[in-house]
């Protein structure tokens, strides 16, 4: 996968040097490129904003240099549309079913807004050329794009085939069936009086899936009740619904 970042504060995104993303990338399992989006800028001052037409508090960013930005990364693989992904608190909500869904694109674009967002021209102009999709990570507003890539690329890259080293543990995760995980414990079995759950020394490979598919549904009921939602009551085995 090509993934291509444009941003006006390209160190904000030197954690993806790191760790599992960082290693991605080393292996060329991933090619990851972040540009500046004032080298698009043609005045002197490297402008990319102004203030909002019908008023209001802000800046709002100029449409030319985000045109001439992603005019430069689109269309890398000749005849492609390429998915750009505008993060936006505007946007649809970013989930592991999307991180799935994005994992199987050749090429990613994120455009990382600032101030009060990007010239809406922008997003209408950029449909002849991509696949435009505006996502938010959560119903909260950040200062800028650049967070909320971070969080997206280290959710997509980490579905890239090879990328985590055990595929086993993509399986068992949390939202990867649509429910919470189940809690985990190691060494040791006894710790400051809190006991590991004795199910799980019993060495009854039956007995710990059960006891982790109820601890699943427990927990998901608890935090997160509008996850079961989801499931429809006919699948759920009696063990499930005791659970609940
Ligand atoms: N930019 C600002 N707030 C955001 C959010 N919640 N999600 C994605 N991008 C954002």
């Amino acid at each position: 996968m090509r993934i291509d970042v444009v941003s006006i504060f390209p160190e904000y995104l030197a954690p993806l040097e790191l760790s599992l993303i960082g290693k991605a990338r080393q292996d060329g399992l991933l090619e990851l490129n972040v540009h500046d989006l004032r080298t698009f800028t043609t005045d002197k001052h490297r402008t990319v904003d102004d203030t909002p037409y019908g008023g209001g508090a802000g800046m709002v960013m100029k449409p030319e240099p985000w045109a001439q930005a992603l005019e430069s990364v689109a269309g890398v693989r000749e005849g492609t549309k390429p998915v750009l992904i505008v993060p936006s608190p505007a946007g649809e909500r970013f989930t592991q079913a999307l991180a799935y869904e994005l994992a199987e694109e050749e090429q990613l674009v994120f455009a990382c807004g600032r101030y009060e967002g990007i010239d809406e021209r922008v997003i209408d102009w950029a449909q002849e050329h991509f696949t435009v999709r505006p996502v938010s990570l959560g119903d909260y507003v950040l200062n800028g794009g650049e967070v909320a890539v971070l969080a997206m690329v280290e959710a997509i890259g980490r579905l890239l085939p090879g990328v985590v080293g055990n595929p086993e543990s993509l399986v068992e995760e949390s939202h990867s069936d649509g429910l919470l995980e189940y809690p985990v414990y190691t060494k040791p079995s006894s710790w400051r009086d809190h006991e590991v759950p004795p199910v799980l020394l019993s060495g009854n490979h039956g007995k710990i899936a059960q006891w982790r598919r109820h601890e699943q549904f427990r927990r998901t009921a608890e935090r997160r009740p509008d996850l079961l939602d989801n499931f429809d009551a006919g699948q759920l085995s009696r063990a499930d619904r005791n659970a609940l």
